[in-house]
């Protein structure tokens, strides 16, 4: 060992510059205290990976000072919807615990078809749970012109597609408009009832919600009470 590297030897932290991740500082730093240029590389290079790891450090203490509103955000807190410009048939996601929450303007003419449909269904009155009790009825909803639904299927987890044409030529002359999952071909009504003959189980899941104004929906509360 040479006595330039003995004199540095006990400065390697400080002169590395161990609290950035700036390469260009701890270089000039180092290179003030190190005279071999491969100890000084290797020196740069160690100091460099110790900044980043102070970088990640520093981001777990920022989560722990979430205020708590945040942090039950961030666990799946009601969300707000504002439903106000939404045209007939048009469909509005938004996320709610991760998932895919549906809201779909209805026509009449879809309720019409919703009322008249029941034999092609496997739960028309859904008596299985999948929805609130203030949802079990025909259209499974609140009001009857706006269903609020998960979008996802309850075969597999995919999600499936919003298809309110009425007979497609890919869906046949018989589909009123509904919503399709192309994984394995499951098929739910606007109500999102499923159809016989599919793989998924069940109707697909409404969540709670409730009406601020007819404007404004809160998803994940129902009664002013959180979900
Ligand atoms: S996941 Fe939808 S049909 Fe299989």
């Amino acid at each position: 060992m040479s006595a330039n590297e003995r004199k540095t030897t006990g400065h390697d932290a400080s002169a590395a510059g161990a609290s950035t991740s700036d390469p260009t500082a701890v270089e000039s730093s180092v290179a003030e205290h190190v005279a071999d240029p491969r100890r000084r590389r290797m020196l740069v290079r160690s100091a460099v990976a110790v900044g980043g790891l102070g970088a990640v450090a520093l981001a777990a203490p920022m989560l722990g000072s979430m205020s708590p509103s945040a942090r039950a955000k961030a666990a799946g807190a009601p969300v707000e919807a504002t439903i106000g410009k939404l045209a007939p048939g048009q469909l509005l996601t938004v996320e709610w615990r991760g998932k895919p929450v549906w809201i779909v303007r209805r026509t009449e003419e879809t309720l019409k078809n919703l009322e008249a449909e029941s034999e092609r269904l496997s739960d028309p009155a859904s008596e299985v749970e999948q929805q609130p009790e203030y949802t079990r009825n025909t259209v499974r909803s609140i009001k009857p012109q706006t269903l609020v639904v998960i979008g996802i299927c309850t075969h597999l987890g995919c999600s499936p597609s919003y298809r309110p044409e009425i007979a497609p030529a890919d869906l046949g002359a018989d589909w009123d408009g509904g919503f399709f999952c192309p994984c394995h071909g499951s098929k739910f009504d606007l109500a999102g009832r499923v159809y016989k003959g599919v793989p998924a189980p069940t109707n697909l899941e409404i969540p709670p919600h409730r009406y601020v104004d007819d404007n404004t929906i809160i998803i994940g509360e129902d009664s002013g009470v959180a979900a």
